[in-house]
């Protein structure tokens, strides 16, 4: 199988250190040009701060680039209730070795596509304001996207509000500039990442471990036991896992695609994906592609085997 280009646009965050976590077990799969980095879970110096720990604790020389601060015109907020005060549910790695790019997020996310002889997979998992910037500033990228794999929106509820999903909440502006845009895009929203994740044997199991990869998943993802998100207390969704899950084993996911409208009011709505669901309206693959079932006992088998096997990489 031939490697994928991807650039991973998080706010770690312990779900994206998971997927971040996963994309590195997956270096023969994943050519990973880079990393941005955008506020969302945290601020962007807690996330981005995060993002370099992760990767000098895993040994891995990838770039990092740091990106925007806030949302393109709403108030930032974090979700500290869900990640805690750090963003990686008070775990505390060492300090980072590797240093920030000088570059800014907007412009390496440019150079990077426009650089790379083969077209590029964004993975954005955060507020999509990076990704929003990107494609109004430099339009020229457009042409060198393979695909933008998204961990965002819900055609079926939301988390952040009662109909609203996190990420497109924080930033719905930003979101839909991306839902509009055209580009080829994947949508991994509540409706399925709710069914991707964790029990909470296994991720005692993993806290328990002595592998570096394996104890830092484990002991993140127990904090999110701590709260009331998790499904009766006995099963976690791993969210941002499943927007890379999806490149390398998109036989376990069903999908449709559908216009997805974004609610960009200000009252109970906003941040809504409006997803058109009926069956009799046809619409073709210039519309994205939204998750709409996933195989939980592969998805979780698959992302376990990879943690596990992260200890002996790193
Ligand atoms: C999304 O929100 C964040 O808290 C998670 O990291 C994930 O990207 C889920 O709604
Ligand atoms: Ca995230």
């Amino acid at each position: 199988m031939k490697k994928r280009n991807i650039i991973i646009d998080c706010d770690p965050g312990i779900d994206d250190i998971v997927a971040l976590s996963f994309a590195i077990a997956n270096e023969d799969k994943f050519n990973i040009l880079g990393i941005t980095t955008v506020a969302g879970n945290q601020t962007i110096d807690k996330v981005t701060s995060n993002a370099l720990k992760v990767m000098s604790y895993y040994n891995r020389n990838i770039e990092i680039a740091k990106g925007q601060e806030k949302p393109l015109l709403r108030e930032k907020s974090a979700a500290s209730n869900v990640h805690g005060e750090n963003g990686m549910g008070d775990y505390q790695l060492p300090e980072a070795k590797l240093e920030l790019s000088s570059q800014n997020a907007i412009s390496f996310l440019r150079d990077k596509i426009m650089s790379s002889e083969e077209k590029v997979t964004l993975v954005p998992v955060g507020p999509l304001t990076n990704i929003a910037l990107l494609i109004k500033v430099f339009p020229e990228v457009m042409e060198n996207i393979e695909l933008v794999s998204i961990m965002g929106g819900s055609i079926s509820g939301g988390n952040r509000t009662s109909c609203a999903e996190f990420n497109v909440w924080a930033d719905p502006e930003a979101a839909k500039i991306v839902f509009d845009s055209k580009l080829p895009l994947v949508m991994s929203g509540l409706n399925v990442t709710h069914s991707t994740g964790l029990y909470k044997e296994d991720v005692e199991k993993l806290a328990k471990s002595t592998g570096k990869a394996t104890e830092l998943c484990g002991k993140m993802l127990e904090y999110y036991f701590k709260g009331d998100h998790v499904k009766e207390g006995r099963f976690t969704p791993i969210h941002d896992a499943c927007a890379l899950m999806y490149l390398i084993y998109p036989e376990l996911f069903k999908f449709r695609h559908m216009k997805v409208d974004v609610d960009c009011s200000d009252g109970i709505s906003r941040g809504n994906t409006i997803a058109d669901v009926r069956e009799w309206i046809k619409y073709d693959n210039t519309y994205p592609k939204v998750l709409v079932d996933v195989d939980l006992e592969k998805f979780r088998e698959i992302l376990l085997n990879d943690l596990y096997k992260l200890d002996e990489m790193v």
